[in-house]
């Protein structure tokens, strides 16, 4: 295979069977697309070319700098791709989460800017969020720059339909899949290559997967998140369903260790959504005994090596490390059961009464820009790091922990109380409902 241009290798990635005797799928023939293997090592290769590729020649002329709002893979290729052409690359994030990403960026030549916007993902209503207001400057474009613009960019999902889908039906000798699985994150690949398969196969079954609701799993987006991107269509899916952080590095342990295939965890997520939605499929179509076989396609998104620290943080075990002492992912359902969570009356009067610490659990932009009088800000990485020091506060201080919705901060709560706090409650409802029973909050 020869090419003229690194570019040119983009696509026309390998379908791979998984075992059989692996997936346990009597009745379903598995096959894994490896969008790992594009050049610059993922699935959005394809998005960042298909995005920059018409303008990238317009954009030298003129001086412009690429940017994008990613903290991952599009960022990554688009670095590439922008340095190549010689253009400088800009990624705007409002956090680097995944350590080994932001220092290959780094490498590859981009600048990074980290603002405090609450999600990536963005949400047009939130008119305050600094990332809405960088991408509305973006689109309202003055000429400096070429945005991608991957959330609502119609190529993002087009590399897809043009390319990978068409790919899929080529290797399965001319037919789609019954069933296609594929994380979302812009929804792109999803769409795009879901819009190819149905117009071959009206028939096909798609299912999105979602990262379960507080749980991080790099590259996919939770329940509620995906509603906010602008290329998401709930349409595009028969199914939505939701992977765990724990289930995406069980999906993945399978793929490195059973299939060599080397997927990170949204190809673990991937492959566990996929097995266990075909499970039962797989039972009616044993309970039908026609011998009739079904086949199905799911996407590995990128490459294990830049997830050591993620599998580091999450499943320390998995290298031979100790566990790490009151993580969150160590917290029993009895143990949050057993959580005081109090309404926003009692809270207000708790306060007024004894002054309990209030801690503030949420990122900095949201602190600061509506919260609790008298809180404390600690960001709820911040305070994990902390917690595995050892308690970070008196255990005779009373506390008050706060999060968006209540979820994380009576996970908190219950990792305080077993180290032995005695008086540690949590915000039913988090500032949400705080907001919106209409008690006082102040702006810094
Ligand atoms: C690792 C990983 N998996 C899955 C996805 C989802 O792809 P899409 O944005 O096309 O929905 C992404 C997107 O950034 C990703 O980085």
């Amino acid at each position: 295979m020869r090419y003229e241009h690194i570019t040119d290798a983009i696509g026309d990635t390998p379908l791979v069977r998984i075992a059989p005797e692996v997936h346990g799928l009597r009745h379903i023939d598995l096959y894994a697309k490896l969008e790992m293997l594009n050049p610059f090592g993922s699935v959005k290769d394809r998005a960042a070319w298909r995005m920059a590729r018409p303008h990238l020649e317009d954009a030298r002329r003129h001086g412009r700098t690429v940017v994008e709002l990613s903290s991952g893979n599009t960022a990554k290729a688009l670095a590439v791709i922008a340095g190549v052409h010689g253009l400088p690359f800009r990624s705007v994030t409002n956090r680097m989460k995944v350590p080994e990403i932001k220092d290959l960026l780094l490498l590859l030549g981009a600048e990074i800017e980290e603002l405090p916007g609450q999600a990536e993902c963005l949400d047009p209503t939130a008119t305050e969020d600094p990332l809405t207001r960088i991408h509305r400057m973006l689109t309202e474009d003055d000429g400096r720059y070429l945005h991608t613009d991957q959330y609502y960019n119609p190529a993002n999902a087009e590399a897809h339909a043009s390319g990978t889908g068409p790919e899929i039906i080529k290797d399965l000798g001319g037919t789609a899949p019954d069933w296609f699985v594929a994380c979302v994150g812009t929804a792109g690949s999803s769409t795009g290559a879901a819009r190819a398969l149905r117009a071959h196969d009206p028939d096909i079954r798609v299912v999105g997967l979602v990262a379960q609701k507080g749980d991080f799993v790099p590259g996919i987006r939770d329940i509620d998140e995906v509603h906010e991107v602008g290329l998401f269509d709930p349409e595009t899916y028969d199914a939505l369903e939701a992977v765990s952080a724990d289930e995406a590095i069980d999906g993945m342990l399978t793929l490195v260790r059973r299939c060599g295939i080397l997927g990170g965890p949204t190809g673990g997520a991937a492959y566990f959504g996929a097995v266990r939605h075909l499970r039962e499929r797989d039972a009616e179509l044993a309970r039908a005994g026609d011998g009739r076989r079904g086949t199905a396609v799911f996407i590995v998104c990128d490459r294990v090596e830049s997830y050591m620290s993620y599998v580091r943080q999450r499943r320390p075990e998995l290298l031979r490390r100790p566990p790490r002492p009151n993580s969150p992912a160590t917290v029993t359902p009895r143990e949050l059961a057993e959580v005081r969570s109090v309404g926003v009356e009692e809270a207000r009067a708790w306060i007024a009464a004894e002054r309990p610490l209030v801690v503030d659990l949420r990122g900095s932009f949201a602190f600061e820009a509506l919260h609790i009088e008298g809180s404390v800000n600690i960001v709820d990485e911040l305070f994990e790091e902390l917690l595995h020091g050892g308690p970070p506060f008196g255990r005779s201080q009373p506390v008050l922990l706060v999060c968006p919705v209540g979820e994380k901060s009576a996970t908190y709560a219950a990792l305080l109380a077993r180290m032995g706090h005695r008086d540690v409650r949590s915000l039913a409802g988090g500032v949400i409902a705080w907001r919106d029973a209409g008690a006082p909050m102040v702006r810094d």
